[in-house]
C-alpha cells in the first residue's frame, strides 16, 4: 500500500504539481474498490441525498445519516483520506453548533476532514473548527445547499460580481485555514485565477482543468445514476447497463432451471439424509 493520503498531502501535491483525485463513497464495498485503485481521497458527500436516497437535492440529509455513512466507508480506506460533507443547517446557526457536529463526524464518523459550503459568510465558523483540531475542506461557486438561493442548479461566477464573489470566498476560506478549496461548476478561466491565488489545492467538479485535483460523484462517473447527467460528467463505465444484463440474465437462468448448479449448492451426509426419508 501507498502511504496514507492526508491533509498534509493535498499541500505536497500542490506544491509538485501532482493532480490529486477524489471520488465520493457511501457505502464499505464501493469505498474499499476505489480506495484499493488507488484515489486519493473519499468524500462521504452528502450528495448521497440524491444518489442514495433519491431526493431532488441535498437539503434533507440529515447529520446522523452523513455518519451513519462516513462509518462505512472509513472501515474500508485504508489509504485514500476521507472527507465527510457537514449537510445542510449543521453548521449555518452558530460556530459551536458547527464545531460540535464537525467534532461528531470525526468522533462518531470516523471523518479525517470535513467539508462545507460557502464562502465569506462562513470564514468565522471555519476558523473556529480548524482551532478545534478539524481539518476543513471549503466548497464555492455553485454550492448545492444554497439551491435556492440560485434558482437552481447554475453555473456560477459568469458575470464580474459573481466571479469575484467567487475569488474573495476563496481568499477567505484560505485565510480561515483550509487544507482544500472544492470548486463547482465555475467556468474555467475562473478556477485558473483561483488556482494561482491561492496556496492551498483547489479541487474542481466543472470546474476545468486548471485546479489542482478533480472531484467526481462517483455513481456519475461508474454510469450508475442516469436522472441526470450533467455536462462536467464523464461516464468511465456504463454499470447501471452491466447491472440490468446480469439482474436479466440471472432472472432468465433461474426461470430456465440453470441456476443454482451443483457448484453453488451444499450437500448433506448420506446417513442423515436416510435417515430424514424414513
Ligand atoms: O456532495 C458531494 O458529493 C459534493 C461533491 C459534488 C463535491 O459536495
Amino acid at each position: 500500500m501507498d502511504k496514507k493520503f492526508t491533509v498534509k498531502s493535498f499541500q505536497k501535491a500542490k506544491e509538485e504539481k501532482r493532480q490529486i483525485s477524489v471520488l465520493t463513497a457511501y457505502d464499505y464495498s464501493i469505498a474499499k474498490i476505489l480506495d484499493s485503485a488507488g484515489v486519493d481521497a473519499l468524500l462521504v458527500g452528502d450528495s448521497l441525498g440524491m444518489v442514495v436516497q433519491g431526493n431532488d437535492s441535498t437539503l434533507s440529509v440529515t447529520l446522523d445519516v452523513m455518519i451513519y455513512h462516513a462509518k462505512a466507508v472509513t472501515r474500508a480506506a485504508k489509504r485514500a483520506l476521507v472527507v465527510v460533507d457537514m449537510p445542510f443547517m449543521s453548521y449555518h446557526t452558530s460556530a459551536n453548533e458547527a464545531v460540535r457536529n464537525a467534532g461528531r463526524l470525526m468522533k462518531e464518523g470516523g471523518a479525517q476532514a470535513i467539508k462545507l459550503e460557502g464562502g465569506v459568510e462562513f470564514a468565522d465558523t471555519i476558523r473556529q473548527i480548524v482551532r478545534a483540531q478539524i481539518p476543513v475542506m471549503g466548497h464555492i461557486g455553485m454550492t448545492p445547499q444554497s439551491l435556492h438561493m440560485f434558482g437552481g442548479f447554475k453555473v456560477q461566477g459568469k458575470s464580474i460580481e459573481q466571479a469575484q464573489k467567487i475569488i474573495d470566498d476563496a481568499k477567505a476560506l484560505e485565510e480561515a485555514g483550509v487544507f482544500a478549496i472544492t470548486l463547482e461548476c465555475v467556468p474555467d478561466e475562473l478556477s485558473k485565477i483561483i488556482t494561482e491565488i491561492v496556496n492551498v489545492p483547489t479541487i474542481g467538479i466543472g470546474a476545468g482543468k486548471y485546479c489542482d485535483g478533480q472531484v467526481l460523484v462517483s455513481n456519475d462517473m461508474l454510469g450508475m445514476f442516469s436522472d441526470f447527467v450533467p455536462k462536467f460528467v464523464k461516464q468511465f463505465a456504463h454499470l447501471s447497463t452491466d447491472i440490468k444484463t446480469a439482474v436479466t440474465t440471472y432472472i432468465e437462468e433461474i426461470n430456465a432451471g440453470n441456476f443454482p448448479q451443483k457448484e453453488h449448492t451444499f450437500s448433506i451426509d448420506k446417513e442423515v439424509l436416510d435417515s430424514l426419508n424414513k
